[in-house]
């Protein structure tokens, strides 16, 4: 039996992905001591994994070696198994590889085993994965947001944004979004229910930006020149909790503010957050939001793409915001 998995032949410019990745076969890898084989059952999009394909070796992980397989996080039970904590047929989450099968070495991984009771396996991905994870903890510790204030969340239409705009409501927040395009405004608006979306695609930005009144907690997922315009719109005290920065992505742009002035000026706290970082609260964080999941105080759309030919379709959606919600690739 062979096995298929996406291959990093060069450096990708921008968005062409389909230059820089190949899918190509190799036999069906054999776990050795320590390790196992998961049959991928699903791959999650992340927008963050974007940098790991450059070459940039200050970032908050090292580059993917050219010659290697794409890494990204996948479910899948495990198909082979020399490791005593994970026997075949685990349902596991892990950082795996773009392919049919991952070889893993699961603690190396981050493997998990997920609960098989719960019936949609995708929000292992979003609301009960790093989405759920990060969304939680950039609104609630980051952000330190208060019953009462107002959030504002960028990249609001994606995985990540939609749950910190849900959260940020479930702690009595306000809440708006930025969203690229009308469509996704509406979505946020009228399906999801926050207070207010702003369509950065639409031109006018300052004026949306202004009707919000001033903002007490900038969930930030895109940098950029967007990044300034909040800047001069955060009230005192307020806090800009830097979950990612997809403007800079694909551009290969670094984010320098040019009102930087006015972290002192309005005496903002600043401050990056990345989910490794709380990946040992993971069990806490998950039990929280399978609380809002279950009672359908949270949902999720869900993006989904079918075949692992097609990853580079669902991928390239995260840059171009062809999706709403979380992307997923499902094999
Ligand atoms: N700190 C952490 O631990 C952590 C963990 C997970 C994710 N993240 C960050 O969260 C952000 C979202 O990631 P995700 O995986 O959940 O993806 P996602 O939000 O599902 O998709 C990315 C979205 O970003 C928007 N976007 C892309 N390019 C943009 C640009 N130039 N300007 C403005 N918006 C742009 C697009 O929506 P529009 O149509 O609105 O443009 C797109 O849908 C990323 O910055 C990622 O690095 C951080």
């Amino acid at each position: 039996m062979s096995n298929r998995y996406w291959r990093i032949e060069s450096r990708p410019e921008g968005m062409n992905f389909s230059q820089a990745l190949k899918l190509v076969e190799s036999p069906l890898p054999e776990p050795e001591t320590n390790q196992i084989v998961i049959r991928n059952a699903m791959l999650s999009m992340d927008a963050g994994t974007r940098m790991w394909l450059t070459d940039r070796t200050d970032g908050y992980q090292p580059p993917l070696e050219t010659g290697t397989a794409m890494t990204g996080l996948v479910i899948g039970e495990v198909a082979a198994s020399k490791h005593p904590d994970f026997p075949e047929g685990t349902l596991v989450r892990a950082f795996g590889q773009w392919a049919d099968y991952s070889l893993v070495d699961p603690v190396l991984a981050g493997a998990v085993k997920l609960d098989p009771a719960v019936k949609d396996k995708r929000a292992w991905f979003g609301p009960l994965g790093m989405n759920g994870w990060t969304a939680l903890w950039g609104i609630e510790q980051t952000g330190a947001a208060k019953e009462g204030e107002t959030v504002l969340v960028s990249a609001a239409a994606g995985a990540t944004g939609i749950l910190a705009v849900q959260i940020a409501k479930l702690l009595d927040c306000s809440a708006w979004g930025i969203a690229g395009g009308a469509e996704k405004c509406r979505y946020l608006t009228q399906e999801i229910g926050i207070d207010g979306a702003v369509d950065y695609k639409s031109g006018i930005l300052s004026d949306q930006l202004d009707r919000i009144g001033g903002i007490d907690i900038y969930f930030d997922n895109v940098g950029g020149p967007m990044l300034d315009q909040v800047l001069t719109r955060m009230n005192h005290y307020g806090r800009v909790a830097i979950c990612g920065l997809v403007s800079d992505y694909s551009a290969g742009t670094r984010t320098s503010p040019a009102e930087f002035d006015q972290i002192l000026m309005r005496r903002l706290r600043v401050e990056g957050f990345f989910s490794p970082d709380f990946m040992d609260q993971g069990e806490r964080l998950t039990s929280r939001l399978k609380e809002w999941v279950d009672s359908e105080a949270i949902t999720m759309p869900y993006d989904v793409t079918r075949g692992l030919e097609n990853v580079l379709t669902a991928y390239e959606k995260l840059f171009t915001g062809g999706n709403i919600g979380k992307v997923i690739v499902e094999l």
